[in-house]
């Protein structure tokens, strides 16, 4: 099968039909399955099909072209939006699923396997691929490499004028408050990674199941009775770690923060650092947003065919350079590499004379050598990014606030700044997937709510509860 590039115009589309169409037919079966497994975006969808409260928005959307994803590309263009498309990784887009929202006329640029000089190239045919030349108008960004270049001279213009930033993930979300402490930021912006229903759903309940599949369906390695080394014990990590401890692993924990590192700790792993791990891991997954995780010392360190991988945003947290360093006469200096596999490599490590197994060439597992989240968990967090497109677009809308009143106030429109949803939003996104998990809840009645002083439909806790 060749691969599919699904990046020039409608018109290239049509010349390639044959195989695009073979592709998205098999998207669309897939795309219809999520639909019923995304109960929260299907409800947005009804809730506000009238309002049309996104007619008039272009939307760059920068985030894992995969089937769940086809279906929040849908719910925004029912929702009145135009929308064109990037995968915000080399490895994760889903062809099935890129091929069938072509296929519809929304732009998308991507496929699986581009190198990152074709992802480069992509996020600026994007954002020159809306109709009549338009610029775009809202971006919806997961990790701020699109966030990045609408910041460059370029874009600058545009993006002041446009109604702002929604980001999913905790890297990008952290890049977005750097930015705004050193007054660079050039739009408002919603943090959807620290809605309680996103990150505490798919980072930790996504990961659990999703890293297990990467790894998996890249290795078919027995999991039980080995030692799994987990680094970082965030959202990500504590899915993961349970994740690997359910298979029957003994997992051990890195962490930098005292907290993170007591609750792992109290979770019943064992804390010690990298270097001391390095040795006795078999399975090491590094979790942590951060850069040189693993390093050339752990490399040598390692038991024959460690397999080695990470679910963190970038491929920062492991040293794939010092894996491939060449000399001047390109030999290898460090390690030989063999590939087994697209996104499955074995290396030799020189010194030690033995091989690790490096998984997606260190970039995100779960998406890399599996399909990522299921789209339950997905419905979750892309009906936060579906409230927050339309809270940044409608800021200033006083008719729209007046008829939503779960909208106003949660972006000034005179101010540039980096919000989260209300939480009555957040309690909203979690009821709308109570009935698909057969849950019931109770309801306060009127005596409680005076008791606990809390309305009888919520918000049920106040901003600082954890959770
Ligand atoms: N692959 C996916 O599907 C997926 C899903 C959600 C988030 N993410 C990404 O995963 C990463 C982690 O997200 P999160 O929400 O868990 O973040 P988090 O901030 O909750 O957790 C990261 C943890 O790593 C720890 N850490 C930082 N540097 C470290 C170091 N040098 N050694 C050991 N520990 C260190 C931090 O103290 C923190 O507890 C981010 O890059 C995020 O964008 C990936």
């Amino acid at each position: 099968m060749s691969v599919p590039k699904f990046q020039v115009s409608r018109e290239v589309l049509e010349l390639e039909d044959d195989h695009i169409q073979t592709l998205a037919k098999l998207g669309r079966k897939e795309i219809e399955i999520a639909e019923n497994e995304m109960p929260g975006l299907m409800a947005i969808r009804e809730k506000y099909a009238k309002a049309q409260p996104l007619a008039g928005a272009r939307i760059a959307g920068c985030l894992h072209m995969t089937v769940q994803t086809a279906v929040l590309i849908e719910t925004l263009t029912a929702l009145g939006a135009e929308v064109t498309w990037t995968s915000c990784n080399i490895y994760s887009t889903q062809d099935t699923a890129a091929a069938a929202i072509a296929v519809t006329g929304v732009p998308v640029f991507a496929y699986k396997g581009e190198t990152d000089e074709v992802y480069d190239k992509f996020l600026k045919y994007q954002l020159a691929a809306f109709k009549d030349g338009k610029d775009f108008n809202l971006i919806l960004d997961d990790g701020g490499d699109l966030t990045s270049l609408v910041h460059t001279e370029k874009y600058e213009k545009a993006l002041k004028a446009s109604y702002g930033i929604s980001e999913e993930t905790t890297t990008g979300v952290s890049k977005l408050y750097r930015r705004l402490k050193e007054g660079k930021l050039l739009a408002s912006a919603i943090n959807v990674n620290d809605s309680v229903t996103k990150s505490k759903f798919d980072n930790l309940y996504g990961c659990r199941e999703s890293l297990i599949d990467g790894i998996k369906r890249a290795t078919d390695v027995m999991i039980a009775g080995k030692v799994a080394v987990v680094a970082g014990y965030g959202d990500v990590g504590k899915g993961c770690a349970m994740a690997l401890h359910g298979m029957g692993a003994r997992v051990i924990v890195t962490e930098i923060d005292p907290i993170n590192a007591l609750q792992a700790s109290m979770a019943g792993y064992q804390v010690t650092t990298m270097e001391k791990a390095a040795s006795i891991g078999q399975i090491f997954v590094t979790t942590t947003g951060c850069e040189n995780i693993i390093t050339g010392v752990h490399f040598q360190a390692m038991r024959d065919d460690a397999i080695v991988c990470n679910i963190g945003h970038f491929d920062t947290e492991i040293d794939v350079a010092w894996l491939q360093k060449t000399d001047d006469n390109k030999v290898e200096v460090n390690a030989t590499r063999e590939q087994i596999k697209p996104q499955v490599d074995r290396y030799l490590i020189k010194s030690s004379g033995k091989r690790i197994i490096l998984l997606a060439d260190g970039r995100l597992v779960n998406l890399g050598c599996a399909t990522g989240h299921s789209s339950f968990v997905m419905s979750c967090s892309f009906t936060n990014q579906v409230l927050a497109q339309i809270a940044l677009y409608k800021a200033a809308d006083k008719k729209f606030a007046e008829e939503f009143p779960e909208f106003a106030n949660t972006v000034d429109p005179n101010n540039i700044s980096v919000s989260v949803l209300p939480k009555i939003l957040d309690e909203e996104v979690a009821r709308l997937h109570l009935a698909h998990c057969q849950a019931e809840l109770t309801t306060l009645t009127e005596d409680q709510s005076k008791y606990l002083g809390i309305p009888v439909a919520g918000p049920f806790k106040s901003d600082h509860y954890r959770y």
